[in-house]
């Protein structure tokens, strides 16, 4: 097989880290994170979350952009690559092709709930959904569920976007895109976090996220935070691995994962001070789990002042923090298709992006025609399980953490260590330091979100 290796390379260090904020900072952080958090009680589920993402996320998120920057290429040729540098079996190039059938899966599901949030931009702007009234905001959410006709065009209307901008290239595509997308991001949401601390009960907000209370710490919170915190910063299929290759040699990797994992903490941390205020003036439940964002805040945003403005507000903003994330899963696949020669990168973003769109009627489906469709409902844990349930579970919680747990493997037992050691330029104390989490800490506790998954 044909293989060329000359990709375009990010144009500074600040464009590979806004693009790789970008891709951390998504619907995990601005729709999951509020709710999860709602859900398992707040600050307790907050403090194993940040725990987690220092301990277990970083030196994966490390390790994950040294195999990229290594290798240079794809996650397929670049685990082949660095498995025949080091001589070990090629079969390490599974470790790449999991996590482009997991980008496949993960968007197809990732642009439907982008679809919603672009969807919920005119109603927010026509007035539809500025009400106090809960029967009509969650008539308004289930007439868009129960419509699969609408839900498809907004879904296609997400990966179009998404389409554009990967197709245009490194250059003149991603970066543009988040050279935009991400001030404007960061803007919208600290408008929002201070319009929340006007308008909303600010104080009840910051002991929910802050106060830990922790009986409410179980192994089931434990391996949530885990699960979402791996989610949160991408890392696991090799988006990162992808966004690592296109990296100039003299770029220190270390640095630059730290400030992407403390950016993406702080947007998620942010993005609950901005909810929960508005939620308990209004003296609604946090814990309403996924509908929080698309019933619970829009009746919070009709009780304020301003809150059709600042509510449309919000679901820019969410939409912003997809499409920057979605374009990251789209990369991996545009990038190995680019290797081989003849496959133009508009051709191949075209081509993906309606593969694509056509996998993610499953999860369309899931909410109407087929959503008394459980294919495993011999399982009593799946029970009622939908597609879009099990397409989710099967790549967040088996195909994320297997994929992470072999590249922070590949990276701290199998890669020399002269060449981890140089490459990452760390302290010799900070340098050990990431090697025992790499090599133990890390592993362990993907081994335990992954049996939990299976067997909890
Ligand atoms: N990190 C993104 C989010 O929080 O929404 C989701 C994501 C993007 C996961 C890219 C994995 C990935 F490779």
């Amino acid at each position: 097989m044909q293989v060329s290796t000359s990709h375009e390379k990010w144009s500074s260090r600040l464009t590979f880290i806004m693009a790789a904020v970008g891709s951390s900072v998504g619907l995990g952080n601005v729709w999951k994170f509020p709710y999860e958090a709602g859900v398992s009680g707040g600050g307790a589920f907050v403090l194993i979350y940040i725990a987690c993402i220092l301990v277990v996320g970083l030196p994966i998120l490390i390790a994950e952009l040294t195999l990229g920057k290594q290798g240079q290429m794809s996650p397929p040729n670049t685990m082949r690559t660095l498995a025949q540098r080091e001589g070990r079996s090629s079969l390490w190039q599974s470790v790449g092709w999991l996590g482009v059938l997991a980008a496949f899966m993960i968007l197809s599901f990732y642009s439907v709930i982008g679809g919603w949030a672009l969807a919920y931009v005119p109603k927010f702007i026509s007035g539809d959904l500025i009400t106090t009234n809960p029967d009509v905001v969650t008539t308004e959410f289930n007439t868009l569920l129960a419509s699969p006709v609408q839900m498809l065009a907004w879904h296609g209307l997400f990966m179009v976007l998404t389409i554009f901008v990967v197709a245009r290239g490194i250059h003149a595509g991603i970066e543009k895109a988040v050279d935009i997308l991400m001030p404007a991001l960061f803007f919208i949401l600290l408008a929002l976090v201070i319009y929340a601390a006007i308008a909303g009960d600010f104080g009840r907000a910051w002991s929910f996220l802050f106060a830990a209370d922790f009986s409410k710490i179980t192994p089931d919170v434990v391996l949530n935070a885990l699960g979402q915190a791996f989610f949160s910063i991408s890392v696991g299929l090799g988006a990162m691995m992808t966004y690592g290759a296109y990296l100039p040699k003299d770029v220190k990797i270390p640095r630059a994962a730290t400030i992407i994992v403390f950016a993406d903490t702080m947007v998620a941390l942010l993005a609950g001070l901005a909810i929960f205020p508005i939620v308990f003036a209004n003296g609604l439940d946090p814990a309403s789990g996924p509908g929080l964002v698309f019933v619970t805040l829009p009746l919070a945003f009709a009780g304020v002042p301003l809150g059709g403005f600042f509510g449309t507000m919000f679901f820019v903003l969410i939409v912003f923090a997809a499409i920057t994330s979605s374009i990251s899963l789209l990369e991996p696949v545009v990038s190995w298709a680019e290797e081989h020669k003849g496959v133009k990168r508009s051709l191949s973003a075209i081509v993906a992006g309606f593969l694509i769109w056509l996998l993610g009627l499953l999860s369309v489906f899931s909410f109407n025609l087929w959503g008394d469709v459980h294919l495993l409902e011999m399982f009593e844990r799946f029970e009622t399980a939908t597609l879009f349930d099990l397409m989710d579970f099967t790549t967040s919680n088996i195909f994320l953490p297997l994929g992470g747990m072999a590249m922070v493997i590949f990276a701290s037992w199998i890669m020399s260590r002269e060449t981890t050691e140089t490459d990452l330029g760390l302290s010799p104390a900070l340098y050990k330091s990431w090697l025992f989490l790499a090599r133990f800490v890390a592993p362990i506790a993907l081994l335990m979100i992954f049996a939990y998954n299976i067997f909890g």
